[in-house]
């Protein structure tokens, strides 16, 4: 789409995407697939879905909204710190779940996993609750650069290796609010 056609549609932030890597339909297509899987793999658990801020915040919305059986929701707040390597990089726990977890069926819900590192040490940091058990479902995928492997039972979309923005990911915070996935222009990217 030109920018004056994206503009148009989705407003000025829609300005500065240089491409939609995933539409709005898409995404919600593939959320209905998602949710009827969970929905008929978790009949019967009373699941306690467990997503991390903030951006999963769309994801797991729309997600819950499509299950049509009980689950609960609690949510995870980290900030991650990146040196300048992205291995080097190391996550701090700012926000920790508000109910125990011990014997519930915890499906962790997550926006986008690329080195793997944030996933690792949530997940690590759950399984010493001893739950029932314990599954990972994330929307956007960046195998590329994974450096620990995390079986994801539930996935989205695997996404190519470049930094994008929208439906709850951000660059400095924009751009969450965007419906679509897709890349930042060059001279947004500062
Ligand atoms: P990981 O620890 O390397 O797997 O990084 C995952 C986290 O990095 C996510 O929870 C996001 O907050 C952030 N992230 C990774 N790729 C992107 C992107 O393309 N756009 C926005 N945030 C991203
Ligand atoms: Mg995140």
């Amino acid at each position: 789409m030109k920018t004056n056609d994206l503009v148009n549609k989705y407003g000025e932030m829609a300005a500065d995407i240089g491409e939609i890597i995933i539409s709005e339909d898409q995404i919600q297509k593939r959320i209905q697939e998602i949710a009827d899987q969970i929905t008929s793999d978790y009949r019967g658990k009373y699941p306690v879905m467990v997503g991390v801020l903030k951006g999963v915040l769309f994801f797991m919305s729309d997600l819950m909204l499509k299950i049509p059986i009980p689950v609960e929701m609690d949510f995870l707040a980290v900030s991650r710190y990146s040196s300048e390597a992205r291995s080097k990089s190391f996550v701090r726990l700012l926000k920790d779940l508000d109910t125990p977890i011990t014997n519930r069926h915890i499906l962790f819900i997550e926006d986008v996993i690329d080195t793997g590192l944030t996933l690792n040490y949530l997940l690590k940091s759950l399984k010493e609750r001893e739950p029932a058990s314990l599954e990972v479902c994330v929307l956007f995928n960046k195998p590329k650069y994974r450096l620990i492997d995390i079986p994801l039972k539930y996935k989205g979309f695997d996404i190519p290796d470049r930094f994008v923005v929208g439906y709850g990911l951000d660059h400095k915070e924009k751009y969450r609010n965007l419906p679509f996935v897709g890349l930042l222009k060059a001279e947004a990217l500062h």
